[in-house]
């Protein structure tokens, strides 16, 4: 009797054990504290996702306004609000949206959201960065509809311009993790530099052929610096400058990051002053390995 009382004893102590672990191990829906820190990350590294932010107001509820050649468009909602946000998307139409411009309905997104840029995204950062939009607070506000000016823009000019014009990134296999490549990496799709600083052609598609090399009449109507390492007109800092205004946005000559900058450095919930250290200098390095392009900006 002793004997059974104690299997059955044991028995009840595994069948707890079984039901105190198996929802955690099975559900795909949880993410891990490590892959939403990883998620947070990214996510700074973007800058913030600042665009869908309107400064002082709730993070990641869009709205905030973008004019173009082909008309005005507001930011998206990408909260986890079911109604109104993303949270009634999957993590695929989430990644889809993001990297190709295609929202669930297959309708297409206006590339002020870099998607040819996002899609040199590698998939596990992605997917950590959609754990974390689903972790923050879910926010009520409708996406206010775009004004498109450009007849047909959507259904003709916009997939033309796609196939013909605009340069598009592509995805590593893997995350690159230090020297030079985790630079480009960050620089050229992550954190998606090349959008404000390199200018762009006729059709507005960014020049790649001069990356990096400033824009006299950026996002909204900013003045873009010439980052290249052009010795008269482009970055002559040194790579620890360069790596601190990226944390601080001091510069060397004690004035600081004004602009559009300023938030990307400031971001929301994270932003470029969030990246390590190591990160901040690859980002440098990376940036002394590009041609040099004269190209003066400003005065
Ligand atoms: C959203 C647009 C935007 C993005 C994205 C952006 N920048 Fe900037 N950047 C600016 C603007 C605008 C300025 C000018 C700021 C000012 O006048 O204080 C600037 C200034 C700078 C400067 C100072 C240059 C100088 O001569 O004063 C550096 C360095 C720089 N950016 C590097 C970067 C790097 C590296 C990235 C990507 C990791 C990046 N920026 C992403 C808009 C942007």
């Amino acid at each position: 009797m002793i004997g059974l009382e104690s299997r059955a004893g044991r028995l009840a102590v595994a069948l707890l054990l079984a039901l105190a672990f198996l929802p955690a191990s099975t559900s795909a829906q949880a993410p891990s504290a490590a892959e939403l820190a990883r998620g947070k990350y990214v996510f700074g590294a973007t800058g913030g996702c600042g665009c869908h932010t309107v400064p002082k107001q709730p993070v990641n509820a869009g709205g905030r306004r973008y004019d173009g050649p082909f008309g005005t468009v507001y930011s998206s909602n990408i909260t986890p609000d079911r109604e109104t946000g993303i949270g009634g998307w999957t993590d695929e139409q989430i990644i889809t949206a993001t990297r190709l411009g295609r929202r669930p309905n297959g309708e297409r997104l206006i590339p002020v959201h870099p998607y040819t840029v996002f899609n040199g995204m590698a998939a596990d950062d992605l997917k950590a960065l959609v754990a974390f939009l689903r972790s923050v607070p879910a926010v009520k506000r409708a996406n206010q509809p775009k004004k498109i000016a450009v007849p047909m823009f959507e259904s003709v000019f916009l997939p033309a311009w796609l196939a013909a014009f605009a340069p598009k990134e592509s995805p590593p296999t893997s995350v690159p993790t230090s020297g030079t490549a985790r630079g480009e990496y960050l620089v050229r799709a992550v954190a998606h530099c090349g959008e404000c600083h390199t200018p762009r052609t006729m059709t507005m598609a960014t020049d790649n052929s001069r990356f990096l090399a400033g824009n006299p009449k950026g996002p909204e109507d900013s003045e873009v610096p010439n980052i290249t390492p052009d010795k008269a007109t482009g970055l002559t800092w040194s790579e620890e400058e360069i790596a601190d205004y990226l944390e601080t946005g001091n510069k060397p000559d004690g004035d600081v990051a004004g602009g559009l900058m300023g938030e990307v450095i400031d971001g929301t919930l994270a932003g470029y002053k969030d990246l390590t250290k190591a990160d901040r200098l690859a980002i440098a390095r990376y940036l002394k390995t590009i041609p040099a392009v004269q190209n003066k900006i400003g005065k």
